[in-house]
């Protein structure tokens, strides 16, 4: 028997595919600090877990496939507070952003068709890519530049007949950046004269530091038809085992499309749904010591490792990431080396290699992305470790 090419193709997590070294390093006794992940550490709210202890329905039933109304309402009055209108057909709850991505290639594209997208981007659009036979056609971003787009120009080079949408993730997974409503706007009228979807990926929507405002895609005039925007609790509500969120999108055909990919998994999990009701029903000023305690923790770990004037590294606007570009050969022998043999004092860092989030063979290579999701001792102790096991793989 032979199982698919893409079975074989798609590529492992670089988040998680160092997994088994760590463990190993735990057994001998070091103790890792986790950089490599972006699971926060900020408490789920009680309202959460309260609302589903008071679920008092005999029955567990499926819900709706579209997820369940009481929650699409407390959405809209959520995105209200951004003026940002929606109606309850506007959306359809997810098995966490994760599906919403998925299901958001599987309704843009065939198999063989392109996205447009910056990279490096968020690790597992690659997998979504394979799983979708979808094509990423990716756009060179710098750590020089802080990621940012490049010319219009050299973006609109990479359309062609197959060109299906331009994607976006912002704030971004994994370099922070946060696209400016400029650069959003440009985007959205090269969508419009190549008659593609502009697709946004926003669940990190709340982390925006230094007064930074995030620009969604859904706040463009004009463009209602072809916007798609994926969301999730995870990372909102720090509650990335509820597997919660949403596709997004004014247009009728796309969520009638939408509604039919899941209707097929019936419908995303009741419990969490009833918790993301009372998460979603939270003042938002919820989310203000939220974002100064990780804009406190960015500074952190910004402020120690740029002291090593060998790392590339812009402060990011947005999200808890930061892609450093290091003085290394090899991210993949680094992070993984970082685990096996180095530790100072019984302890040692972990981080995500950079190749994984990019789709261009060989790229990433001297980049790794780190998590800012410890508290901020931690995170500064976790910061000189890692300098000096930085510097101790280079003299080795
Ligand atoms: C940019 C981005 N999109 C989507 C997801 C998926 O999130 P979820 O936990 O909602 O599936 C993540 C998770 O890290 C992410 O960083």
């Amino acid at each position: 028997m032979k199982i698919s090419k893409r079975g074989k193709e798609i590529q492992e997590s670089p988040i998680r595919k160092l997994a088994g070294i760590a463990n190993a390093a735990k057994a001998r006794g070091v103790q890792i600090y986790h950089l490599n992940i972006g699971q926060p550490d900020v408490p789920t709210p009680d309202v959460f877990y309260k609302s589903i202890e008071h679920y008092s329905e005999k029955v567990l039933a499926y819900g709706p496939s579209d997820g369940l109304p009481e929650l699409k309402d407390a959405m809209i009055d959520y995105f209200a507070n951004y003026n940002i209108p929606l109606k309850k057909e506007h959306i359809v709850i997810t098995v966490g952003g994760s599906e919403a991505v998925s299901f958001g290639f599987a309704v843009i594209a065939d198999p063989g068709d392109e996205v447009i997208v910056p990279e490096p981007f968020y690790t597992n659009y690659n997998g979504f890519a394979t799983l979708t036979g979808v094509t990423l056609v990716p756009i060179e971003t710098k750590a020089e530049t802080g990621f940012h787009l490049p010319d219009i120009g050299e973006i609109e080079k990479k359309i062609t007949p197959r060109t299906r949408a331009i994607l976006i993730c912002s704030p971004n997974n994994p370099t922070g950046t946060i696209f400016t409503e400029a650069e959003i706007r440009q985007l959205a009228q090269l969508a419009k004269k190549h008659d593609l979807f502009l697709v946004a990926d926003e669940v990190y929507k709340e982390f925006t530091y230094d007064g930074e405002k995030h620009f969604s895609i859904l706040e463009l005039e004009g463009m209602e038809d072809r916007v798609i925007v994926m969301d999730s609790i995870s990372k909102r509500y720090s509650a990335c085992g509820a597997r919660i969120g949403a596709v997004i999108s004014r247009n009728t055909e796309v969520m009638q499309s939408i509604l039919k990919f899941a209707q097929a998994r019936l419908c995303p999990a009741t419990l969490d749904q009833v918790g993301a009701i009372a998460a979603y029903r939270l003042p938002m000023d919820y989310f203000k010591d939220i974002k100064l305690e990780y804009q406190e923790r960015r500074d952190i770990l910004c402020d120690t490792l740029t002291v090593n004037k060998d790392i590339v590294l812009q402060k990011p606007k947005g999200a808890f990431y930061i892609m450093a570009k290091l003085p290394i050969d090899d991210a993949d022998n680094f992070a993984r080396w970082m685990l096996e043999s180095f530790n100072e004092n019984g302890e040692t860092v972990m981080v995500a290699p950079g190749p994984g989030f990019y789709s261009t063979p060989g790229k990433g290579k001297q980049e790794v992305r780190m998590a800012y999701v410890l508290e901020t001792q931690k995170l500064a102790k976790a910061a000189r470790i890692f300098l000096k096991g930085l510097e101790q793989y280079n003299r080795r």
